[in-house]
């Protein structure tokens, strides 16, 4: 009787704890001990030189290092032996980290922010040991390659025709690359090149009501908008969710780096934005605007992205009753991540998080896991602990 009634607290002590608010500090020690195995797991199980995607149709996706999800992986692996100081767990963390060392010779598009930053970047923040900055400074250089001054902005992807540069919203994410090497290095055009495809960004990806869209196409002659449209979103014109994320993540980590209060202001614009409208459990539908809602799927990968941008944003606003509600928003969308309907307690092919959106209108990663969304949730529980 006794055991029965350990075994039946056990499973439902985290439904009982999301129910009742269970604190920052007590979801993160319960999700980064699972991490912590789910970590060891993963690595026993994955090829050198490759990266984990996904886990579909009872299969585990793995993909090249030069897809543009291969830094998660180590970044998840830094952030756990942040938490947990684990030898064991940095070991896998460097080894992972090295494997990525010759990334900036390829031409992988804006994606080497992602690549080198959640790495190498991670690595170097968390050990101060300066041995891992030559690939994270080649990974700014390959990135700042990508400039172009007419335009003012980095290209995020080759061209739909060769008078044209695209430029999507994710790579609001990948300006801290820039930014971090800036600081170690003191090369001033890569900040210049940060702020000026911020300030770009800024002004033509967002819509009045501080949704964005998803891709922008510019003459590269001119400078000029060739047209906007959609790759992973619903439609041309709707509010892509994780790119939501990408953008209230971008400005807010540009206003942490450069101290320009544009960024803020724009960060708080599209914050209040999401708070109208993001469902009561904080997880938003992978796109807001799909008229299928509610019967379409969650991104718990955008939820992710946000609650770390809402945490950081919470410690940035000089508005203290917004930034009570944005830590609240990352509270809340933690606390439903963590809670048994988003979190594998076990399979999922050892990711943590279950039911995120890859590509919906590209037909893959429906309803699924994916590294990023577990670099991201691991990243706002450190932020909301720290
Ligand atoms: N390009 C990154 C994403 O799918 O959000």
């Amino acid at each position: 009787m006794k055991r029965n009634f350990r075994i039946i607290a056990a499973v439902l002590a985290p439904a009982l704890a999301v129910s009742c608010g269970e604190n920052a500090g007590h979801i993160a020690d319960r999700v980064f001990s699972l991490a912590r195995e789910q970590v060891i797991l993963m690595d026993a199980r994955l090829a050198p030189n490759t990266s984990p995607r996904t886990f579909e149709n009872g299969k585990a996706v793995d993909a090249g290092l030069k897809a543009w999800t291969s830094g998660f992986f180590p970044g998840s692996a830094w952030y756990v032996y942040e938490y947990t100081g684990d030898s064991r767990i940095k070991e896998v963390a460097e080894r992972r980290t090295r494997e990525l060392a010759a990334l900036p010779g390829y031409n992988v598009g804006h994606d080497i922010g992602f690549m080198m930053n959640c790495s190498y970047g991670n690595a170097l923040r968390i050990t101060g040991d300066p041995s891992w900055r030559g690939p994270l400074e080649a990974g700014a250089a390959n990135l700042a390659s990508r400039f172009n001054p007419t335009v003012g902005c980095t290209s995020s992807w080759g061209s739909f025709r060769d008078s044209e540069f695209t430029v999507i919203i994710d790579n609001m994410m990948n300006l801290e690359i820039l930014t971090v090497v800036h600081r170690l290095t003191g090369v001033d055009s890569l900040l210049n090149i940060a702020v000026s495809h911020a300030n770009t960004t800024m002004k033509n990806h967002f819509r009045p009501d501080w949704t964005s869209w998803h891709v922008v196409s510019y003459f590269k002659d001119s400078g000029q908008v060739a047209f906007k449209c959609t790759f992973q979103g619903y439609s041309d014109d709707s509010a892509w969710a994780r790119g939501q994320g990408w953008g209230l993540y971008g400005y807010t980590m540009m206003y942490r780096e450069t101290g320009i209060e544009a960024y803020l202001t724009h960060a708080e614009n599209i914050a209040g934005m999401l708070l109208e409208r993001l469902p009561k459990d904080g997880i938003p539908y992978w796109d807001f605007d799909d008229p299928a809602i509610p019967n379409t799927v969650r991104d718990a990968s955008a939820a992710a992205v946000m609650a770390s941008a809402f945490a950081e944003l919470s410690g940035l606003s000089k508005d203290k009753k917004m930034a009570g509600k944005y830590r609240k928003m990352a509270l809340r969308q933690v606390r439903t991540l963590a809670s048994p309907e988003y979190l594998a307690a076990e399979g999922n092919g050892n990711f943590l998080l279950r039911h995120s959106v890859g590509n919906k209108p590209g037909g893959g990663e429906v309803d699924v896991p994916l590294t990023y969304a577990d670099y991201y949730f691991l990243e706002a529980l450190l932020r909301l602990t720290r």
